[in-house]
Order: C-alpha cells, then structure tokens, then sequence
C-alpha cells in the first residue's frame, strides 16, 4: 500500500514514526504492507517511488524543515498537488493544519487525490466541517474511501466505537467534551482558581492550544467535530454553520465557584440532540461520567437500548493522532482485502 503523506507537523512526524516502528518491528496485519512513497510540506517534496525506508524517515525527521534538502530524494518548490497528481500511490494522508474559512489547501488536496482514484484519510477538521456531504459523496462516487478518525477523540476511538461497537442500537444523543484545551483552561480555573487569560498562555506553552487560540476558546474546533459526529454517526447533513455555537470567553471564576458549592463545574459541551447542534458552556454535575479534569475528552452516547455509554481518552497529541491514522489505513486495507465497499 504506497501512501502519499501530505503534511508535516506534529501529527505528520507522528505518523512517519509509527510506520517505521512497524516496519523494523516486522509487524504484520492482513498484509499491510505500508510504504510512504512521498511526504509533501511547503516546501516541497521527499520522493521515492519505492517506498521511504524506515532510516530515510527518521533521517528525514531529524533534518527537520526544509524536507526538500533530502540529498537523495528532496524535490525543491514542487507542491503538494502535483506530488498527489503525479506520484504513484493508493492513499493520501492529509495532515495539514486546521482551516475553517476555506477548508484550503486540504480540501483541494482530497478531491485531487478522489480524481485521481487514491483513498483519503485524513485528521483535518477543515474540510469536513465546512464539506463533508459532499466529499462524502465525492468519495462514493469515484469509489475510494474517505476516512477521518482522527479528527475527533485524537487517538480515542470515539466515531469508531459509535459506528461499530453500537452497530446494533440507535444513538439518540451525542454529548461531550470534545476539546482538550478548553477543558484545560476550565479545569485550571475551577481547581486551582488560575484566571481565564494564564490559564490560556499555560495550554499554549504545553502545545494544546491550536494555532490561532480562537479556535479552541470560542468553541470552533469542538463545533468542527460536532459536524462530524452529526454526519457520520447520526446521519444528519450539516456543516459549521448549522452549529449553534458559544466559546468560554464569558465563563468567570466566580461562576465556578458558584457551581462547586452546588457540586458541579462548567464544562464546554458538544451535543447532538434532535435537530439541535450545539457548543455551549454548561454546568454539570461532579458526579457525571463526562466531568473529566485537564485536557481529557469525554464523550457519552445515549443510545435507545443499551442506555449511556461514556468513552474517556486524550483528544490530541501528536502520536495520538497519528495512531488514529493507522487505524483507518488498516480498515481501508482489510475493506479493499474483503472488496466491500461502503
Ligand atoms: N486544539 C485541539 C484540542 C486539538 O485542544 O482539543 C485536537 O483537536
């Protein structure tokens, strides 16, 4: 399976690193058999039709930016769109950052590589949010695969436990907290009383926070992956603006602490419920399953027969993500093993 990986930031180098663990560790699933034939960043290219040795990635890792000064395999100045054009290979992994005005450079890069018959799989929120009926369609229509795991829980199995392992019930709700800066952020302030704005500062030092803070702390990114969870798991057709969406900018101390003398926090909560899709700060009680402390991400499907179900995990991270996109490479790879297509 040749992958064209597109991208590469903290989950790109994730995923570079856990295929050349796999591939010195011999581990094998099915006969996946992966090869990055090509990484592509801004500026330029790694390309080798053969496949990039587990030695040449970590190389590769460790030269840093630029990835184009590769003496071997470095293509100066090629863009992303060319290398998925012209390069030999099954599947892209698009790993580009986060962009919600357009859903550019990623949402170009998928429908290149739907065009020209590759399988995505992606950890981008962008175009999903903004698309994701109709790349959905796209992909049917071109026959590949689309897969996203990634983009919500981080390596935490959250759309694939709703898709799979509640196959047999119907998911009547969908709530959660689905941003682990935000949760960070109130969780500092309600435990150790630290105000909104060093609260904020500390998330970025750690590297939680996205590029542009506003995204987490007004609520997009959890708006982003409500979509998602909309579309894929309750069948509903909306995009980033169906969303009815409020940050945390306005949640005080004093709020919090209001709500821990009646034993509760505000928690940033994503939900799914009828027709509403919401991002709202809410209050709930210690005692819910989903009231979970610092950058964890809790989600709890209400499900008509087996009642509630709460999954818990790390919503981001670099290796995280990228276990998520291993995860859907080996789904493709045992869909196009069995020729079902879905
Ligand atoms: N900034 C996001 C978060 C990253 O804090 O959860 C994962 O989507």
């Amino acid at each position: 399976m040749r992958i064209i990986l597109v991208g590469y930031g903290v989950v790109g180098k994730g995923v570079t690193t856990i295929l050349a663990r796999r591939a010195m560790e011999k581990v094998s699933d099915y006969g996946f058999n992966p090869k990055i034939v090509a990484i592509a960043d801004v500026d330029g290219a790694v390309i080798n039709p053969r496949g990039l040795s587990p030695e040449k990635l970590e190389e590769i890792k460790k030269r840093g930016y630029p990835i184009s000064a590769d003496p071997d395999f470095g293509k100066k100045g090629i863009s992303a769109l060319e290398v998925i054009k012209t390069v030999e290979a099954e599947i892209v992994v698009e790993v580009t950052p986060v962009n919600i005005k357009n859903g550019e450079p990623a949402i170009s890069h998928i429908t290149e590589a739907f065009k020209t018959g590759k399988h995505v799989v992606t950890t981008n929120k962008g175009p999903l949010a903004l698309a994701m009926p109709a790349l959905t369609e796209l992909a049917e229509y071109n026959n590949v695969y689309l897969r996203f795991s990634g983009t919500v829980g981080g390596g935490t199995p959250m759309l694939e436990f709703a898709k799979r392992c509640l196959a047999g019930d119907r998911i009547l709700a969908i709530r959660g907290i689905l941003n682990g800066t935000t949760n960070y952020i109130l969780t500092e302030m309600s435990q150790n009383h630290v105000t909104f704005q060093d609260a904020l500062a500390n998330a970025q030092k750690l590297g939680y926070a996205e590029k542009e803070p506003s995204m987490d702390i007004d609520g997009f990114d959890t708006a982003c992956k409500v979509v998602i969870l909309a579309n894929w798991i309750m069948n509903k057709k909306i995009t980033l603006k169906d969303v009815d969406r409020t940050g945390i900018r306005e949640v005080t101390l004093q709020q919090l602490q209001d709500a821990a003398k009646r034993n509760s926090t505000i928690k940033l909560i994503g939900s799914i419920e009828g027709d509403k899709a919401m991002v709202k700060p809410t209050e709930i009680p210690l005692t819910n399953p989903l009231c979970v402390s610092g950058v964890l991400n809790a989600i709890t499907f209400s499900t008509e027969y087996a009642a509630e179900q709460t999954l818990i995990g790390r919503g981001a991270g670099g290796i995280e993500t990228a276990s998520a996109v291993l995860r859907d490479l080996l789904d493709i790879r045992r869909k196009l093993a069995t020729k079902l297509l879905t």
